[in-house]
Order: C-alpha cells, then structure tokens, then sequence
C-alpha cells in the first residue's frame, strides 16, 4: 500500500467510527415520483426535481433531437469550437428568466459557483484583496470558490441582516472591493434570505450582491424566475427544478465577458453536450407557464409542515418546498431514515459536515410528481407512537 493510502484509510476509519461515513447506493428511478432501489419502489422525498420535469417529454424529445442534430458531445470548449449555435438563444432565453442583461452558461452549479468566484474574486484583478461577507451556511460551492480566490469570508450569522449590517459597518471607509454572498432558498433548510435586506446592505455600502439561487430558479418567484431580481450577480443550476444539468450565471454584459475571460470553469472545460442543452431549451419554454405546479407543490409542502409541526417535529424555519426534520445526531437521522424506508418512503439522511454539527436530519422535498396521499403516509409514518418526538422524550 502506498503511504498516501494509509491516510486515506484512517480517514475513512475515522469518520465510520463517527456514523459519518458515507456511501453509494445504486437506485433507478422510471418516472419523477419513485426511486427504485434492489427490488422495491420507494416514493422519493429525496429529489430536487421540484417540477418533476426529468421525464417530461418536451425535455426528452429536444435532448434526443438535439443529439440526433448535434451529436453528443460538444468537442471542446466553448472557446474552441464547443460555442453551438443553441448557446446563443439559450443564454438569451435565461437572461430574460432572471432579469439580468446577459447570462452565460457552464458546466454544474457547483463548477459555476467554485470557477466564477474564484474569477470574481480574483485580487489581481480587483487590485486588493475583497471583502466578502458570506452567508454562514452558504453551499460547499461557494465555500470552494471563495478558497480557490484565497478570499478570506467574513461569515454573518444565518439569514442575519441585523449582523451582516454590523460586519459591514466595521469596514465602512475601507475601500477594498466589497461582496456579499447568499443563497436565496437554503439547500438544507428550506428558509429564505432576507433578500430585500440584504439588497439594501449591499446598495448603502457599495457592495456586489452575489445570489446563488440554485433552489428557487424555476419554482418560486414570478413565472418560476427565481428570487434573485435584486442580484447583481445570480448563480443557478439547472439540475434542479429545471430537471436537467448545468450552472449559469446571470449579470451585467461586463460580468459575462469577463468570466469568458478569466473563469478557468469556461476556458478549460468542455462545453455542456447538445442533449443537454436541449433539455435546458425546452425547460426554459416551458417553466414561465407552470404557475399551477408551482402553487401544488407550496401547497404540499405546507401541508407536511403544518402536520409535521403539529407532531411536534422541529423543521426548522422551512417556509419553501425544502422542509427539514432535524433530528441532532447522525445516528438518529439514520435511523429515522430507515425507518421511512420500511415504509416504501425514500428520505436520506443528512449528516455533518454537510450540515452543523448537531442538526443531522431529513431533508425532505416536495415535487410536482407527489401526491396528497404520499404527504399523509409520510406525515402518518412519523406520527407512529415510538417514533414521534413525544414518544421518544417519554
Ligand atoms: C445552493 C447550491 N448551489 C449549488 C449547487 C450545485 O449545483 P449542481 O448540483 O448543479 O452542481 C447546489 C446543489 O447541491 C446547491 O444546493
């Protein structure tokens, strides 16, 4: 064995020891509401397809056309010879969702987060190093992106207006280039930044507002734009509510053509594969008109939460189609997961460091593809006499 891999093997020793360790577990999924895994079907709380649009046939019928038309792949970069024609209408097409002059599409949000922030950051370029207020429970992404830059984050409290307006008042006259860093829905918790607030923040103390909106793009906001209109700059994915794959950012004309210049994410990277994008093109045809499906799945959401916290369950301050039930330690997720399972009912456990530590828990999300009746059989497993946080205190 190499020496590397003594290392390698007492980490992953350690984090077993902790009920840390994770895993891969092969699943098939046939259509949006249902995961397959071994011989049984399960219902899915577990998908961030909120629209359930993996299986609709518009997308399916456009990334197969566009392979047919395109090929799949895209054979380099897009500046190389990668830049297909569809790029152009699709990134026209997305500005016009967010409301943003340009736009301009890579690979996966997390790429776009970790390669456009290490090019928006960049101290070289902005001739001092940035001050960055982030976010505390910011995505790994971001993290990742502000690392790459080698900027140093000033973390407010969570979803904290009140404590980011302190930080920022420390820095008041300080003229190094300022940026603040948000999720707009919380992937784990389900809650929303004060966004207005926030704006306002950034607007008195000149500071860029960078929004990721990964979880609110296609499912919340008007005609499914998202919630980042007071964004100077917005960060996405498409492997979300749009059903598919790939990261966009959506600013100022100056901002795209500066990352077609500096993000190593678009330089050095193959451009997404014409499947895909004709997923994403039908998506984007498509997600302004789905008000309906939009209302549904608040609707079920509201309804497990208004059930769930009736059981006396914490699930946090979930206000979106995202709800958690934090459980506090790894194996109590774990075995609240296994639990649902018995039941038909796929809700994964989430555990540190993707979460703090102490708040392990279930996420569970809501989509489209649900039912009533899968919300009261999920409400119903958990209101089961040893399973609900009552029972558990007696
Ligand atoms: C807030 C946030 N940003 C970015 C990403 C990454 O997006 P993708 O899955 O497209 O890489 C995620 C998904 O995990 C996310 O939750």
């Amino acid at each position: 064995m190499v020496v590397s891999e003594r290392h390698y093997r007492a980490f992953l020793d350690s984090r077993a020891g902790e009920g840390l360790r994770r895993s891969l577990l092969a699943v098939a999924a046939r259509e949006a509401r249902t995961i397959l895994s071994g011989d049984r079907s399960y219902i899915n709380f577990s998908s961030n397809d909120y629209l359930g649009l993996r299986f609709n046939e518009t997308l399916i019928d456009r990334a197969a056309a566009w392979a047919e038309a395109w090929g799949v792949g895209s054979g380099a970069s897009r500046l190389v010879t990668g830049n297909l024609d569809p790029f152009a209408p699709i990134e026209a097409k997305l500005a016009r969702l967010k409301a943003k002059p340009a736009s301009l599409v890579m690979a996966s949000g997390f790429q776009t987060n970790a390669a456009a922030l290490q090019a928006i950051l960049d101290k070289a370029v902005l001739g001092a190093e940035p001050l960055v207020f982030a976010d505390r429970l910011n995505h790994a992404s971001m993290h990742f992106g502000c690392q790459a830059a080698g900027a140093r984050q000033i973390r407010y409290r969570h979803c904290d207006a009140a404590h980011l307006g302190e930080l920022l008042g420390r820095y008041r006259g300080d003229d190094r280039p300022k940026f603040i860093l948000t999720e707009s829905v919380f992937s784990m918790d389900g809650d929303v930044a004060p966004l207005g607030d926030i704006a306002r923040l950034a607007r008195a103390h000149e500071a860029c507002l960078i929004v990721d909106d990964a979880h609110a793009t296609g499912i919340l906001g008007e005609g499914g734009s998202g919630l980042s209109s007071e964004a100077d700059i917005a960060i996405g994915t498409f492997s979300k509510a749009l059903g598919g794959f790939g990261g966009f950012v959506a600013s100022s004309e100056t901002v795209r053509d500066y990352l077609i210049n500096r993000c190593a994410g678009v330089i050095y990277s193959t451009a997404l594969p014409p499947p895909v994008l004709g997923a994403i093109d039908a998506a984007l045809d498509i997600v302004p008109g789905m008000n309906a499906e939009r209302a549904y799945v608040a609707g079920l959401a509201e309804r497990f939460r208004a059930g769930a916290r009736a059981a006396g369950w914490d699930t946090g301050l979930s206000t979106t189609q995202i709800v958690p039930i934090v459980l506090g330690t790894p194996e109590a997720a774990i075995a609240m997961s296994g639990r649902l399972r018995q039941a038909g009912l796929w809700a994964s456990s989430i555990r540190p460091p993707t979460v703090p530590p102490g708040t392990a828990r279930l996420r569970l999300a809501f989509t489209a593809a649900h039912q009533e009746a899968d919300i009261d059989r999920l409400l119903e497993i958990l209101a089961a006499k040893d399973a609900s946080p009552r029972a558990r205190a007696v």
